[in-house]
């Protein structure tokens, strides 16, 4: 995973990102046990927020792709240790997005549709900010404050009464006569800039931790286990809803609002009611241009349907109500200084310059540094030290320099020399036609690329081998511990002198040989991944593993490959998704002999396991052309294509010497004639059907 995980989000492809959400939300749930649990965190915190941020960074490219295990559905990750469990007596819900007028468009209508309203029927929306903070619900009873509680997962939250006590904004108790006997109110608890900043400042001056942003603020001094330390944090409220009431409170949202403001409760003085869609955009455009005056982080509107009764009609899908939705701001932008460009060098040697900023606020996070790519990003965007540059960031997605701003350019600014030499070995940086990527040329001599090799070699998806991250392998690299991938192997026996270092002791040195020996056995494809060869990611190694079914077929074929007349090597690019490409980075990998060492040493220790063969391996149609014609009466044609596709066959729209089969169904015209002049074989939809079998 490790390659994948240093992919930039914005790179990712909808695969990827689906597979990299899935393993997000497994390692992070396991963190959260082993952190709230177990009381054992594994990872530092910085490593785990990191995690999160990588999570919410996808899921707000890939939205669709949130999955409803997702560690940002479990805010705050469940109910911490230390604090009671709340659970809601009516779930904390969370909102739909919508990112475009169109999406806000489609909103209004399906509330339309939902109702079944006629076009005269005006539709009441109240628009209030979306305020960057961290949802309570707080529960009264008699006019008494009685509950306070965190989101938690929705159902289930922590209870910080205690805490929620100390926000000087916080109504103890409501002196209203005309109070329901149990009413829960929510809202979200934030933190102004200015406070953030000067927290942090004084955080600073007394060596304590700083906060990224006024919401981690926010949260960091809510969830506190000492409610003395969160009474001395400058914490605030708004109300916008309600959770459980005896009673209603009000007939529609914007009564409620005015009730709960009259009882005392902090509501937000932007929010409008208005009817009109381009009412709404407008003045979503007018706070989104007041959005950086205004005291508190804000991340977008959210619109709700004004009639309660309606709200309860609509309900809700999944986690959110179907009456609201969260209308999100573009990217925030900022300026900075461009202090100078550093160039990394990766796993498959490629230099990727980065942009090392005058540290900047933009979308409630400090910025220090942002990725420029490759070196045409640097040319076409004419990006140079010195430079000021606007920065954006698209939700939390990684920083990304948009342009750089001409006037600020100092006088003697000079065009950013691209190395041509490896920044880390000082080989030769070469760059081969088609490619966007200059790459080092020093292999195995070249300390970046043998570590950050050895950290993809026993990443999650590779040989996964747990407790050994990404700084154990520089520590183990620089201190001579490890050379090459087969000395994994070779740390139980130095398992001694591991416990000795800063760090380790018995146990975790323990732990770390059982998760080695554990992994001696491996599955051929993920032994063909962790090797790291350029191009080959899970998908190819798992395609080149199905094919070759041993390590022995495999490197075999591969070694009379690596000779671009044999009959190996035409195999090997006839594979579907592999081609010359792919084939040339492979030959070259076994063309190396250091390569082919490492690969008997590795085998010294290791049982790969035989690949088992694909399901639809014995298909008789796999790997066939068809042409289907006529019209057939079991499936449409299109349920047919999709059969045949599932089977692996190809499917074509006219008849040739390529075509192997012809499914021929009633009043079929030429291409049946077509199929019977080129002596190709054909069926009646029966003997289709025969041949396929059943679903
Ligand atoms: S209404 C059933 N209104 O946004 C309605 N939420 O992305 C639930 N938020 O969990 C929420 N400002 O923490 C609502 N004016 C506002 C809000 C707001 C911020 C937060 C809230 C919610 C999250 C959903």
């Amino acid at each position: 995973m490790a390659g994948e995980r240093e992919t930039p989000v914005e790179q990712l492809t909808v695969e990827q990102a689906a597979r990299e959400l899935r393993a997000l939300a497994q390692e992070i749930a396991e963190h959260d046990r082993a952190y709230h649990g177990r009381d054992a965190p594994t990872i530092s915190d910085a490593e785990y927020d990191a995690l999160r941020r990588r999570n919410t960074e996808i899921e707000d490219r890939f939205p669709h792709l949130a999955r409803r295990d997702s560690p940002s559905e479990r805010v705050g990750a469940g109910p911490a240790e230390g604090f009671a469990k709340v659970s809601h007596a009516l779930p904390m819900l969370s909102l739909d997005n919508a990112f475009d007028s169109g999406d806000v468009r489609e909103f209004l209508a399906r509330v339309r549709r939902f109702l079944g309203l006629s076009p005269e029927t005006t539709v009441e929306i109240v628009a209030e900010p979306k305020i960057d903070g961290l949802s309570v619900s707080l529960r009264y009873e008699e006019g008494e404050f009685v509950q306070g509680a965190t989101r938690g997962d929705g159902a289930t939250g922590e209870n910080i009464t205690q805490n929620l006590k100390t926000l000087s904004e916080l109504p103890k108790t409501i002196g209203d006569g005309d109070i329901p006997g149990v009413l829960e109110v929510r809202g979200e608890v934030y933190m102004t800039r200015d406070d953030f900043a000067a927290l942090n400042r004084s955080q600073a001056e007394q060596g304590l931790k700083v906060f990224a942003n006024p919401r981690n603020a926010a949260a960091g001094s809510l969830r506190q286990l000492d409610p003395s330390i969160t009474a001395r944090r400058p914490l605030r409220m708004f109300v916008y809803s309600w959770g459980e009431l005896s009673e209603p409170v009000a007939e529609t949202h914007w009564e409620f609002l005015d009730r709960i403001g009259g009882w005392g409760f902090p509501t937000n003085p932007l929010s409008r009611r208005l009817t009109e869609v381009d009412e709404i955009l407008e003045f979503h455009g007018d706070c989104e241009a007041r959005r950086a005056t205004l005291p508190y982080d804000i991340d977008g509107m959210v619109y709700k349907v004004n009639r309660v009764d309606w709200q309860r009609r609509l309900g809700m899908v999944s986690r959110a109500p179907r009456w609201a939705v969260a209308h999100k701001f573009s990217a925030e932008k900022a300026q900075t200084l461009l202090r100078e460009i550093t160039v990394q060098v990766g796993r498959t040697g490629a230099l990727t310059p980065v942009a090392n900023l005058e540290p900047v606020t933009v979308g409630g996070v400090v910025v220090s540094r942002a990725t420029l790519h490759n070196e045409d990003e640097i040319v076409r965007k004419d990006v140079r030290e010195g430079d000021t540059v606007i920065l954006q960031r698209a939700g939390d997605v990684i920083p990304q320099i948009l342009a750089v701003v001409p006037e600020k350019r100092p006088l003697d600014s000079k065009p950013f020399v691209f190395p041509d030499h490896c920044p880390e070995c000082g080989s030769v940086a070469s760059r081969e036609a088609g490619e966007v990527a200059r790459r080092c040329t020093g292999g195995l001599i070249c300390p970046a690329q043998v570590v950050e090799r050895l950290k993809h070699f026993v990443s999650r998806d590779a040989f996964d081998i747990e407790g050994l991250g990404g700084k154990h392998i520089e520590a183990f690299w620089r201190d001579g511990l490890v050379h090459g991938p087969a000395d994994i192997f070779r740390l139980p026996a130095k398992a001694a002198d591991i416990a000795q270092r800063e760090g380790w002791g018995e146990t975790s040195a323990g732990n770390l040989v059982t998760a080695i020996q554990e992994r001696q056995t491996i599955p051929l494809e993920r032994f063909i991944y962790a090797l790291g060869i350029r191009q080959v990611g899970q998908a190819t190694a798992r395609t080149l593993a199905r094919h070759y079914g041993s390590l022995v077929g495999w490197r075999g074929a591969m070694m009379e490959a690596l000779d671009a007349e044999t009959d190996a090597y035409r195999d090997l690019v006839n594979i579907d998704g592999i081609g010359p490409s792919v084939a040339a980075d492979m030959t070259s990998f076994f063309s190396e002999s250091h390569n082919r060492e490492a690969l008997d040493d590795l085998q010294s220790f290791l049982t790969v396991e035989d690949a088992a063969q694909p399901e639809d391996g014995g298909s008789p149609i796999s790997g066939k052309t068809l042409v289907f014609t006529g019209s057939l009466e079991e499936m449409t044609r299109g349920e047919a294509k999709a059969r045949a596709e599932a089977l692996g066959a190809k499917v074509a729209g006219s008849v040739s010497r390529k075509t192997d089969l012809v499914v021929v169904g009633a009043d079929a015209g030429s291409k049946a004639r077509k199929a019977r002049e080129l002596g190709v074989q054909t069926l009646t939809e029966a003997e289709w059907l025969d041949l396929i079998g059943p679903v």
